[in-house]
């Protein structure tokens, strides 16, 4: 089946591209770094951190670039300082109640996060009021939690409901208390460990090796999964 090329600009270089892709990705395979964290792609979207900011030409505001599918003619714009200024002020308020304790952060040196904050630098930090602390848990014998460097991304939530299809994990509260938690306390469900394997910050960890090694100290090593029965 033959699909329908189009052509779209980004930075000023001109691109064919298939018709209804997805932007976010566009950009991407075209070398214009765009930041995400919600944005997963094998997951149904979700919109909701707005790091992924561009300028679409015609368009009033700043539009998410994950949700823009691609259309004919369309000029796009990656990187600008109104651009850099929005992606800014969003990660500031994923920042308000975050610890930043990085140094005894599991996730530490694998972060996402963690990443995009040491890449951009400089990041201004406005918020004064005293962050809101929420203790450490084991959700399970598999899954560590530490809520307070949650960014709501709801990867995790999405994952547990799409893939797995249990549904075990949510978001619950309202506001700056939203958490990401369980229903009753304590995970019911197949110990997977997807949800940590997509959470891009150090909020859902690998309770079985927690604070034992650094990510830089792991080896890799191409292996069958022994979870189930499909042994992919
Ligand atoms: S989640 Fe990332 S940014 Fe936050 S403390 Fe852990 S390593 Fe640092
Ligand atoms: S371990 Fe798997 S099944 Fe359990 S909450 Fe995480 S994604 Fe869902
Ligand atoms: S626990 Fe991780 S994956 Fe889930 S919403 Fe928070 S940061 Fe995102
Ligand atoms: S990645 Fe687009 S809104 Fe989060």
């Amino acid at each position: 089946m033959s699909t329908e090329s189009i052509k779209i600009t980004i930075n000023g270089t001109d691109y064919q591209v298939e018709k209804g892709a997805r932007l976010i990705d566009v950009c991407r395979t075209n070398g214009h770094s765009v930041p995400s964290f919600c944005y997963y792609s094998d997951l149904a979207l979700q919109a909701s951190c707005r790091t992924c900011l561009v300028r679409i030409e015609k368009m009033p505001k700043l539009q998410t670039s994950c949700t823009i599918t691609c259309t004919d003619g369309m000029v796009v714009t990656t990187e600008s300082d109104e651009i850099e200024k929005a992606r800014r002020g969003m990660v500031e308020f994923l920042l308000a109640n975050h610890p930043l304790d990085c140094p005894v952060c599991d996730r530490g040196g694998e972060c996402e996060l963690q990443e995009m904050v040491f890449d951009w630098g400089g990041l201004e930090e406005r918020f004064r009021e005293r962050k809101n602390y929420a203790p450490e848990k084991y959700l399970s014998p598999v899954v560590a939690n530490d809520p307070q460097r949650c960014i709501l991304c709801k990867r995790c939530t999405r994952v547990c409901d799409e893939w797995m299809g249990e549904d075990a994990i949510e978001a619950g509260g309202r506001g700056v208390n939203t958490v990401i938690g369980t229903y009753g306390g304590w995970l019911n469900c197949s110990q997977c460990g997807n949800c940590i394997e997509v959470c891009p910050t150090g909020t859902l960890l690998d309770a079985t090796y927690r604070h034992q090694a650094r990510p830089w100290e792991l080896s890799q090593t191409i292996t069958t999964c022994t979870f189930c029965s499909d042994g992919c």
